[in-house]
């Protein structure tokens, strides 16, 4: 038997060239309730995420951005339609996989960081790796992860800043800590949540060139804004409206008379 005769090597999905999305959604639907009011925020939004694809989600205040980043990352549940790692659907992760899924695939960097602010930086960095550690396997990794931790700072300019608390830092440094903890545990996908909403323009530009050089070494980012300038850093441009997500912002606009 030739062991060497050509057999062709089959890769699911990637007979047209591409591959399983990374992530995605289909058909999301989520409504609100508060008191006797609904308000459905989404209203069967998809969208999907090629590996190391870079997408920004645009849409105005309240359209929904959020709502749709914390389901594609396991902090929320749709009503209805289905969120997808790896083709694989989220919603029926054992708790277990829910939070591995949301602890070592993906990383969340917010507008306003969410550092806690009685830990320092460096705390706040090791964070992710110490969830769920116990006391022997810490003792065993803790040089390891101090280690991570010390280069991810390193690299985005923050080891003299190391022994300080968030209160201590610039908007621009707290995001750049934010942007460490989330790189921790070496996530597949990035999911930004106005990364610079509240910073000046130098400032969130200098965060999104820290972003793109993660998205140059293979991570997949998604990334929600209201601000178009911001978005066209992305690799592609969709736009939330009325609910769901379009190619393109004018889709859902009301024909003219
Ligand atoms: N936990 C919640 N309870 C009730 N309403 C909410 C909640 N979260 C968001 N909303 C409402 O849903 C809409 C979309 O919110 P959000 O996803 O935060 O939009 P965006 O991020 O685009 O500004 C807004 O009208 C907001 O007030
Ligand atoms: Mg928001």
């Amino acid at each position: 038997m030739n062991l060497h005769a050509q057999q062709p090597i089959r890769v699911p999905g990637a007979e047209d060239g591409s591959s399983l999305p990374i992530l995605e959604a289909e058909s999301v639907e989520r409504t609100y309730r508060m008191g006797r009011v609904a308000v459905q925020v989404l209203k069967g939004a998809s969208i999907s995420v090629r590996p190391g694809e870079w997408v920004a989600i645009l849409g105005s205040s309240g359209s929904g951005k959020s709502t749709l980043l914390h389901l594609l990352g396991g902090l929320d549940r749709p009503d209805a339609g289905a969120v997808r790692f790896r083709g694989s659907s989220v919603s029926q992760f054992s708790s277990g996989a829910l939070d591995r899924f949301r602890n070592e695939h993906v990383g969340f960097v917010f507008q306003f960081y969410h550092l806690l602010p009685e830990l320092n930086v460096l705390e706040n960095t090791m964070l992710p790796a110490t969830v769920g550690v116990g006391r022997l396997e810490w003792s065993a990794r803790k040089q390891e992860i101090r280690e991570r931790a010390r280069a991810l700072l390193d690299r985005f300019g923050l080891s003299h800043r190391v022994r300080h608390r968030p209160a201590e830092l610039s908007g621009g440094e707290r995001q750049r800590v934010a942007i460490a903890r989330a790189l921790m545990r070496r996530p597949e996908v990035l999911l930004a949540d106005e990364p610079t909403g509240n910073l000046d323009a130098k400032t969130g530009g200098s965060i999104l060139d820290m972003i793109a050089e993660q998205h140059r070494n293979g991570l997949s980012v998604v990334m929600v804004t209201h601000d178009q300038w911001i978005a066209s850093r992305a690799d592609r441009v969709v736009h939330l409206v009325d609910g769901r997500v379009a190619d393109r912002g004018d889709d859902h606009a009301p024909h003219p008379a």
